[in-house]
């Protein structure tokens, strides 16, 4: 069975002693969750701070996006070789990354080589904007990411993705998805891998939601057969509220 993952994606929130204090009250209150993977993913610079302060829990980090590049003169890029010793995931094609920062489909696809060539997971964000969907055109646009950046990927590669299906209109809107359609979203999405990579890798693939996620909305999402697990944004920057998430899980 695929164990829930839930993901805290802290954006360029925090200071370093809010890190270190969330960081600590998270795993006071569920760094000792079985039933689900616990993953925090702080803002660079807090992530070796981190990782000394997490050592020994089961808690593991991520990173929110990486260079598509190892090293080299690449000015403010950050590799997903530097974060590989601390991270166990990267997360790649986030919304904020595609729309603020003009990350296109081949540059995601760059990265997630990047992150898998260093031996991470990689967590693909896809989804659709409003426009697009009230158009009709979500689940084209989510199988247009997908392909962009997994159709030449080996079986074994696609074995270590995690997906979130984040509709963009969804994110710190407070206006979540319903279950149902995060529901049909991620039966596309696995059908999609299923086709090209065969149900046994389809069936060990975890997809998560993402979008307004929060304690009172959680097990809706969670009780969900095709949903693995959360990315949560905001709701994971208060340990109380993000852990309650993570009970949702049990
Ligand atoms: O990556 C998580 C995110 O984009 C969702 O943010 O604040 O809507 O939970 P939020």
């Amino acid at each position: 069975m695929r164990r829930p993952l839930i993901a805290g994606n802290w954006k360029m929130h925090t200071t370093y002693e809010q890190a270190l204090e969330l960081a600590r009250a998270i795993q006071a209150r569920c760094g000792m969750a079985e039933y689900a993977e616990v993953v925090l993913i702080p803002p660079f610079p807090w992530i070796v701070p981190l990782s000394r302060q997490l050592n020994g829990s089961s808690i593991s980090l991520g990173a929110q996006t990486c260079s598509a590049f190892d090293e080299g003169a690449y000015t403010g890029e950050v590799s997903a070789k530097m974060v590989a010793p601390f991270c166990r995931y990267v997360i790649v094609g986030h919304s904020e990354r595609r729309r603020l920062f003009g990350e296109t489909d081949a540059v995601v696809a760059a990265k997630l080589r990047a992150v898998l060539r260093n031996g991470l997971q990689p967590i693909l964000c896809v989804g659709e904007t409003l426009e697009e969907r009230e158009s009709g055109a979500t689940r084209d646009i989510v199988e247009r990411q997908i392909a962009a950046a997994c159709s030449d990927l080996e079986s074994g590669q696609v074995a270590r993705l995690v997906i979130a299906y984040e509709p963009v209109w969804a994110i710190g809107t407070g206006r979540p998805a319903t279950s149902a359609d995060a529901e049909l979203v991620a039966s596309w999405i696995r059908a999609w891998f299923r086709e090209r990579f065969g149900s046994g890798i389809s069936e060990g693939l975890r997809i998560l939601y993402g979008g307004s996620v929060t304690a009172a909305n959680a097990a809706d999402f969670l009780a969900v057969g095709d949903i693995d697990g959360a990315l949560v944004g905001g709701a994971s920057l208060d340990a109380r509220e993000f852990c309650s998430i993570v009970e949702a899980a049990v």
